[in-house]
């Protein structure tokens, strides 16, 4: 019987794997036998939650504590990293938990989630997809965001970094899919994370009904080779944009209708 880890290889790496969807994976991976590599920047939560998959599931569980926004966190990942082999790469850290205006964030706050979300999820995709594409097997899930498809009030560094996710994917899909390795642009929309409620509580902000992430990280490991783009919660998974054939403006435009009177990552 084929499994993750025969398919794949024995370890997965998560990249913001200690809460929300992140948590969601580390558990669905190694409920499926894939021992883990866990990054996160708060090491006394990423530890407990290490703990945690360890009792539940019996594998082998190793943290790596960075900021994924440095400039060194991908070379250090590597070298922390460098005795596995890392069948499995999920780049899921990406949310914005304060939503303003473009103006209203300083130049700082904008780089680092530019560098997170963008030249970060290069970099892992450059030196964790290399050793796959050379073993001619592995997988890569870069999580990205409904975003994506348009830009936003409110969203406009955000979406433009998720639209970077989602295309990168699909080119590296396009590359990858023919020599073993698998890539998937996961799009999510509001889901039920605690990421997702440090920007709705404190304004008494609602986003409808709010995905479960066991359900995103399941479906997304029951589809990795469905690529390039899954996006969970919409009837056809593989289709398009929901914003099909209208005008960019219009796309715009109701994007950002969505977006400015209330405050969500998604
Ligand atoms: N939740 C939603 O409604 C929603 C909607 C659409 C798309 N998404 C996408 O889904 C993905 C996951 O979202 P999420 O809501 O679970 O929250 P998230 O804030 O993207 O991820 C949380 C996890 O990432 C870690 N993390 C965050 N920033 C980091 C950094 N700079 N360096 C290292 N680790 C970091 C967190 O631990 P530490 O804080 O300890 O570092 C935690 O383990 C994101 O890519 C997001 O864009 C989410």
């Amino acid at each position: 019987m084929t499994t993750l880890t025969s398919k794949y290889g024995p370890w997965g790496v998560i990249a913001g794997g200690s809460d929300g969807v992140g948590a969601a994976f580390a558990h669905a991976l190694a409920a499926r036998g894939m021992n883990v590599v866990l990054v996160a920047r708060r090491a006394p939560v990423l530890a407990a939650f290490a703990d945690e998959v360890r009792a539940r599931h019996g594998v082998e569980v190793r943290t790596v504590v960075l900021d994924l926004a440095g400039a060194q966190a991908m070379a250090d990942l590597e070298r922390a990293t460098a005795d596995l082999e890392i069948g499995l790469f999920v780049y899921n850290a990406g949310g914005d938990d304060s939503s303003a205006a473009f103006l209203d964030k300083d130049l700082h706050t904008h780089l680092n989630l530019v560098h997170r979300n963008c030249a970060s999820v290069l970099e892992a995709a450059y030196r964790f997809g290399a050793p796959m594409v050379a073993r001619g097997r592995g997988a890569m899930v870069l999580v990205t965001s409904g975003a994506a498809w348009a830009g936003g009030a409110m969203l406009a560094a955000y979406g433009a970094t998720k639209a970077f996710d989602l295309i990168l994917a699909e080119g590296l899909w396009a590359e990858w899919h023919t020599s073993g390795v698998e890539v998937l642009g996961l799009v999510l929309g509001a889901t039920d994370t605690p990421s997702m409620h440090r920007v709705l509580d404190p304004v008494g902000g609602h986003a409808g009904d709010l995905a479960d992430p066991d359900d995103v990280a399941r479906e997304a490991l029951d589809h990795l080779a469905d690529g390039p783009t899954w996006i969970f919660g919409q009837k056809t998974a593989t289709s398009g944009s929901p914003f099909g054939a209208m005008s960019r403006r219009d796309a715009v435009l109701m994007m950002s209708r969505g977006k400015a009177g209330r405050a969500t990552t998604s």
